[in-house]
Formats: structure tokens, C-alpha cells, sequence
């Protein structure tokens, strides 16, 4: 059994293969390298180097490693970008499914798991997001990963394919430096920016109905979305007719003010007071998964605290801002 994994050399897919071929499975890497690295890839992993946009690749692909399982990682993932270029997002992330599934469907492959994200939630109005909260996205990167769940929900139903849509929410932390995050579009990172140039680092925000007013989320190790993935790649084996959609968090808030607090701890760079700023728009208050279908499904949950999350990440900073 070979899995095709899209997006292979990115930051989350490189801790899925490394996740995948540690638990003894055999996995083919498709990346186009638009923001990926051939060299996150451990020796051994075959990578194509393609977009999932171009069938022929596509099929070729399949046909050649003999896929029967795929993993469909690829994707933009920037939240403003997809507000400012709505038609890339659509067609990178919706199209590109599409064409992969249509391709997987003609193979005859059996297996399915799909990133998604908490974003297709929006701006939920409860403690604890379950599977069953409306889904309501508030951007088209959001509505992507929704129509994204939707597609391969019936794509799978009839073409029996089993199949799983992963939500994951705050992703953070690295398994080595090297597998270390290169974008600056989350807190961890940004806050990391900032401390480098010895700025104060940015709290969006400080009235929020929580506790410190800052808004809560949930922050979820890398490594532990890597777990999740080779748990449902099992059980997307075992059973042809499963037909899943998971959160993959923590089930724990932490606050803005309190992320903060561990990153400056971590790096060492205390002497700088955070500086409160106006919210940024379309950031809701409290967005914290509950983990409780995931675990009931899978047997699954988080292994790795916030501070882990930080130390790790920051060890891949340092490596490529030294
Ligand atoms: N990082 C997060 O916090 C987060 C949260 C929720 C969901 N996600 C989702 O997880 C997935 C991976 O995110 P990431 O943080 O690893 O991002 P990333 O940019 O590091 O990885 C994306 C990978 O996909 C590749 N890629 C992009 N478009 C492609 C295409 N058309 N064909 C083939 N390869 C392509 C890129 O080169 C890159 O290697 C995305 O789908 C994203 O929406 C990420």
C-alpha cells in the first residue's frame, strides 16, 4: 500500500511523511515547491515535483507508485491573501481537489484524507468547537477547506472511497529545526520577528470578552497533527466506509497575552512590554476545539504542551535567522 502525499516538503506535510514512514508506511511525495522544500524530505522519500492542477501529472503519478491512499495536504493557506486574490484560492485549493479526486476516483484509489481547518468555523460563539458547530466561514480561504470537506465527502460517498477531513486548528512547533516553520502568518512566528528586532512584540486587541481580553486559542503541536494523521491513515485502511471529519486541537484555550508571555520566557527576551494594538478585523474571541470525537474515533490526542511547542519552534527559528 503506497500513499501519494500532496504537499510533501511543506511545514505540516514533512511532519506527515516523517510521521507516515516512521510508522513503517510507504509514501510518494507530489509538490509543486511553491512554498515547500525538497530538502524537509528524509532520505529515500521519492518526490515529484508538480501541481496537483495538471491531470497528466496527476495520473502519471498514481499509475507509476501504484497509489492506493492519499493524503492531500497541498494548499494556500494565507487568510489575507484569499481575500485579496479569491480566484487564486479557489482554483488552488477547490480546483486542485477536485482534480485530485477525479484522478483518484479513475484510479481506483480507496483512501482519502484532506487538510482542512478551523477556519471553517468562523467565528464560533461557544466554549468548545465540536464536530457539530455550524460551520460559517468568514473568508474564502475558509470556504475553500469547507467546500473542500464537501467535495471529498461526495466524491468518497460515491466512489467509495473512505475518507477523512482533519480540521486542525493552531498548528505550532517542529519535530527537528530543520522541519521549523518558514512563514511569518502566525503568532509564534510573529512574535518571534519581533523580539529578534528587538521590538515590542503586538497583542491585537485587549477588550475581549476572556478572562485577559486578549482572544483564546487552541495551539497544537505539529507533531501531534502528524499522530493524528497516521491514525486515520490506519483507520481509513481498516474500514472502506468510513466517512470522517475530525477536529484536531487540544481541547485547551491559551490567551494571546499568555502565548506571549511563554515565547518572551523562551527566548529569553523579557525586557520588552508588549504593546496593545486595535483589533484586527474578523479575529474572534475564543476559538478552542473540543477533542473528544477525535479521540473516540481514533484513539487520538494531543501529546505535547505549549511551552514544547514554543522551544521547538523558536530552535527552527534560530536556525534559519541565526
Ligand atoms: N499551518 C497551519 O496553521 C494550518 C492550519 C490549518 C490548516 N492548514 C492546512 O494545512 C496544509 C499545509 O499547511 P502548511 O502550514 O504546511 O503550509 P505550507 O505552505 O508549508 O505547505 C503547503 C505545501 O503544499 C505545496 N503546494 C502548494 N500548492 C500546491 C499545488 N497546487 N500542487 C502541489 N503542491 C502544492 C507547497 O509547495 C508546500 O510544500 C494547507 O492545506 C493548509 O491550508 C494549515
Amino acid at each position: 500500500m503506497t500513499w501519494l502525499i500532496t504537499g510533501g516538503a511543506g511545514f505540516i506535510g514533512s511532519h506527515v511523511v516523517k510521521a507516515m514512514t516512521d510508522a513503517g508506511e510507504s509514501v510518494v511525495v507530489l509538490d509543486d515547491l511553491s512554498t515547500g522544500r525538497a530538502e524537509r524530505l528524509p532520505d529515500g522519500v521519492v518526490l515529484e515535483t508538480g501541481t496537483v492542477l495538471d491531470r497528466e501529472t496527476v495520473d502519471r503519478v498514481l499509475r507509476e507508485h501504484a497509489v492506493t491512499g492519499i493524503v492531500h495536504i497541498a494548499g494556500k493557506k494565507q487568510v489575507a491573501e484569499s481575500v485579496a486574490r479569491p480566484l487564486y484560492y479557489y482554483h488552488e485549493n477547490v480546483e486542485g481537489l477536485r482534480v485530485l479526486l477525479d484522478a483518484a476516483a479513475a484510479a481506483g484509489v480507496g483512501r482519502f484524507l484532506f487538510s482542512s481547518s478551523a477556519a471553517v468555523y468562523g467565528m464560533p460563539d461557544v466554549d468548545l468547537v465540536t464536530e457539530k458547530t455550524p460551520c460559517a466561514p468568514i473568508n474564502p480561504y475558509g470556504e475553500t477547506k469547507l467546500a473542500g470537506e464537501w467535495l471529498v465527502a461526495a466524491v468518497g460517498a460515491r466512489h467509495r472511497m473512505a475518507t477523512a477531513s482533519l480540521r486542525y486548528f493552531n498548528v505550532a512547533g517542529a519535530a527537528t529545526p530543520e522541519l521549523g516553520d518558514d512563514g511569518v502568518f502566525n503568532l509564534v512566528p510573529m512574535v518571534f520577528e519581533r523580539l529578534d528586532a528587538g521590538e515590542s512584540p503586538w497583542i491585537f486587541g485587549d477588550d475581549y470578552p476572556t478572562p485577559d481580553g486578549t482572544c483564546i486559542r487552541d495551539y497544537i503541536h505539529v507533531e501531534d497533527i502528524a499522530a493524528a494523521h497516521v491514525a486515520a491513515a490506519r483507520r481509513l485502511a481498516a474500514d472502506p466506509e468510513a466517512r470522517l471529519v475530525l477536529n484536531i486541537g487540544r481541547g485547551e484555550g491559551v490567551s494571546v497575552a499568555e502565548m506571549v508571555g511563554i515565547i518572551q520566557d523562551v527566548t529569553g527576551r523579557t525586557d520588552v512590554e508588549p504593546r496593545v494594538r486595535e483589533r484586527r478585523p474578523g479575529d474572534p474571541a475564543r476559538v478552542v476545539a473540543s477533542a473528544d470525537l477525535i479521540r473516540e474515533e481514533l484513539g487520538w490526542s494531543a501529546q505535547r504542551g505549549v511551552r514544547e511547542m514554543v522551544e521547538s519552534a523558536w530552535a527552527g527559528w534560530r536556525l534559519r535567522h541565526p
